[in-house]
């Protein structure tokens, strides 16, 4: 007998966080849930609204907004992806944008955006059968997720993934700046008031530095099975 849990996946930027969801929701046929893009897709909604100038945002206007966002995820079936949109268009690649993941830890730390997106992630997984990845998913989104990891890795080697990453997607970079980049959020996404970024006591540590991608995929299903056929008592 199986059961449905949820799954929590958090940790720094850059730690392959969502290659690791998307693999498991896959072979336990959940959904994957990429919170990243959700802060991403307001960060562009923020940027094309005008509310970001030099490092400040203007959050009356934001605040006034925000009732106008609409996030949304579709099921790409030729390209096999999930797909970010933005009331009501896609926005997935413009949402992985330097310019984009320059801003995103400032739109993240509002605490007016993170109350309305961890509603909307609460209500996305009330069914569970969830796999999310962020930063305070196991800590406030889903405090009750049946299994929770928090992800580390050496920041240069992330740093690596990362650049080899946008190089292989023509993304105009320098090793440097994507470095700093990372540098940069983990210091906002750790620092920051609210919600910050921090292992649950109840999540298992997991530091990918020297993993594969499959190891890394047999470790975290080495425990999900553990609860997804445990008797339900
Ligand atoms: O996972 P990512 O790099 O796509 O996330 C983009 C930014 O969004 C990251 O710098 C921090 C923020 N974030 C957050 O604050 N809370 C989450 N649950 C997910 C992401």
């Amino acid at each position: 007998m199986s059961r449905k849990i949820n799954i929590a996946i958090d940790g720094f930027s850059s730690c392959g966080k969502s290659t690791l969801a998307k693999a498991v929701a896959k072979e336990l046929n959940y959904i994957y849930i990429d919170t990243g893009a959700m802060y991403r897709a307001m960060t562009l909604f923020a940027l094309q609204q005008k509310l970001i100038k030099a490092e400040s945002i203007d959050r009356e206007k934001l605040g006034d907004l925000l009732d106008k966002v609409f996030i949304t995820f579709k099921y790409n079936t030729d390209l096999k992806r999930t797909e970010t949109y933005l009331n009501g268009t896609k926005v997935e690649n413009e949402i992985r944008s330097m310019q984009v993941s320059k801003y995103v830890s400032l739109i993240a730390a509002e605490p007016q955006v993170r109350r309305k997106l961890v509603r909307l992630q609460q209500r996305m997984a009330e069914s569970k059968g969830v796999v999310m990845d962020g930063r305070d998913i196991g800590t406030v989104v889903l405090p009750d997720a049946e299994l929770k990891f928090f992800m580390t890795a050496d920041p240069e080697v992330r740093a690596k993934r990362r650049y080899n990453e946008l190089k292989e997607k023509g993304t105009e970079t320098t090793f440097e700046e994507v470095r700093e980049n990372i540098r940069h959020r983990d210091d906002l996404d750790s620092n920051r008031t609210h919600d910050p970024l921090r292992r649950a006591d109840d999540a298992i540590a997991l530091d990918n530095t020297d993993l594969t991608i499959d190891e890394q995929f047999i470790f975290v299903m080495n425990h999900a099975h553990k609860l997804v056929h445990a008797t339900a008592k």
